[in-house]
This record gives structure tokens, C-alpha cells and sequence, in this order.
């Protein structure tokens, strides 16, 4: 049993499929999906999403490259958005230094509003980070953050350390079966297990075996198998402490029970 905790199944590449996409995820032992938004509207799908399927849950959040032109009345609505049901975290929020379409100043502005958001309503963030290591860190520390995710991790030790540090999980997509990524495989090593998250962040990131295709919840399975592989732990105790990481964190409602394997 895995859940996927961060997914964009709201995203356009998968309106036109989306229930054998769950059904084919429900098969390789998904028991929940977390659902991320990016901006109001993904983060109103995802909400639709999670009110449709049992097995999905969504978060809601402005990404740093969408933070041009908002307004009070914007963050006035995704306050609003985060107050529904199965809305489980914040995000995705935080910096990009790497997509420089939108200004390091209004993105960390933004990055702030949500942050007092998510302390607000008592949610935990999921947060993007690219090519902002020190800065993100700067900024989570300044505002005492402590529950929350780096998402898609791809730092090395000293900044998996710091990001322990401060009390966040971290999770891995499908970049860690990358051929070339040893020094990934190299940095998981080191991360206790009970600190880490899986996550596909699909439609993005296929796994190694899918390279080139739309990633999909399903194929979160490799990622796990790679991971379980580097822990030196079986597939089926890493899908459980994973899951348990990943409740303890989002605190997931109506989660399935349980399969007997
Ligand atoms: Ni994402």
C-alpha cells in the first residue's frame, strides 16, 4: 500500500482518462492520492477531484511562477478553497529561481502569504523549491515552519540536512530512478526512512521503465521499488512507513482500510 502525495491529476492530461488512471493505480496498491493545485483553478479541480473519488484528496496553493498579478481578492479565494473538505495541505508553494518569469520578490511575498495561511488553518505546506535552496530554508526557519514537505527532492546531504533539521519530510518522485542520478540514490541513503515521502508529480517525472511517456499514480511503484532497493528494506515495509509518514503529516480522512496482502 502506497499513497501518492503529490499528484496533479487536476491537470489537463488527464481529463480525458482519469478513472482507469485511478483504477490502474488502485491495482498496483495506491490506497490514496494527493492531488496538489498550482493556482485557483487546478486547486479547484483538484477539490472536485477529491469530493468525486474516495481515493483522492487535494491541496491548494499558488506555484512561484503563477504569483504575477495577484490580488488580495485571489488569496481571499484560496482561503476560502482551503477550507473544504479533504483539502490536506498548502501547496504547491514556495521559490523558483530557475523559471525567472515572475520576480524573487513578488514570489517570496507570495511564498509568505501562504505560508501564514497554512499556520492559520493548521495545514501542513508542501513546498517547491528549484535553484532557492538557501533562501527557501532562510525563510521556513525565519517563520518556525515545521510541518511540511520539500517536494521532488533533488539537494544534496547538507541541504537534506537542513531540511531535517527543521522537522520537514522529504520526498522523491520518479527522479531517483534516473540512471544518472546516483548522487540522488547516494543522498536517500542517508535520509531516515521515517522522514521520507513518495510522490509521483505526475503528469511530470516518469519513472526510469517510462521515460519519454505521461507519468501516472501507478507508476509511483518503481520509484518504491528503487527506494526500497537503497533502504535495504522490503517493498512492503517501505509502503507501510511511507504511509504512515504520509498520515502523520496530511492527516488523511476516510483512508481506506487496509488490504490483507
Ligand atoms: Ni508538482
Amino acid at each position: 500500500m502506497f499513497i501518492d502525495t503529490h499528484s496533479h491529476l487536476n491537470f489537463s492530461p488527464f481529463e480525458a482518462d482519469i478513472k482507469e488512471v485511478i483504477s490502474r493505480a488502485k491495482e498496483t496498491g495506491i490506497i490514496a492520492i494527493i492531488n496538489v493545485g498550482a493556482d485557483l483553478s487546478t486547486s479547484k479541480r483538484a477539490i472536485e477531484l477529491a469530493q468525486k473519488e474516495d481515493l483522492c484528496y487535494a491541496t491548494v496553493g499558488i506555484h512561484p511562477t503563477s504569483t504575477n498579478n495577484l490580488q488580495d481578492k485571489d488569496y481571499q479565494k484560496l482561503e476560502d478553497l482551503a477550507q473544504k473538505k479533504k483539502v490536506v495541505a498548502i501547496g504547491e508553494v514556495g521559490l523558483d529561481w530557475f523559471h525567472n518569469q515572475v520576480s524573487r520578490k513578488i514570489q517570496k511575498e507570495s511564498f509568505e502569504r501562504q505560508i501564514l495561511l497554512a499556520e492559520r488553518l493548521g495545514l501542513p505546506l508542501i513546498i517547491h523549491n528549484r535553484d532557492a535552496n538557501s533562501e527557501t530554508l532562510a525563510i521556513l526557519k525565519e517563520k518556525k515552519i515545521r510541518k511540511g514537505v520539500m517536494h521532488c527532492f533533488s539537494g544534496d546531504i547538507n541541504f537534506a540536512i537542513s531540511v531535517l533539521s527543521l522537522g520537514l519530510y522529504i520526498s522523491f518522485t520518479g527522479n531517483l530512478t534516473y540512471k544518472k542520478n546516483e548522487s540522488l540514490r547516494t543522498v536517500a541513503k542517508e535520509i531516515p526512512l521515517g522522514k521520507i515521502l513518495l510522490e509521483t508529480d505526475c503528469p511530470y517525472l516518469p519513472p526510469q521503465p517510462k521515460r519519454g511517456k505521461r507519468n501516472e499514480p501507478g507508476f509511483l511503484l518503481y520509484t518504491a521499488e528503487e527506494l526500497a532497493k537503497i533502504k535495504g528494506v522490503s517493498l512492503q515495509e517501505l509502503g507501510e512507513t511511507t504511509t504512515k509518514n504520509a498520515q502523520d503529516l496530511f492527516k488523511l480522512q476516510r483512508l481506506p482500510r487496509r488490504q490483507k496482502t
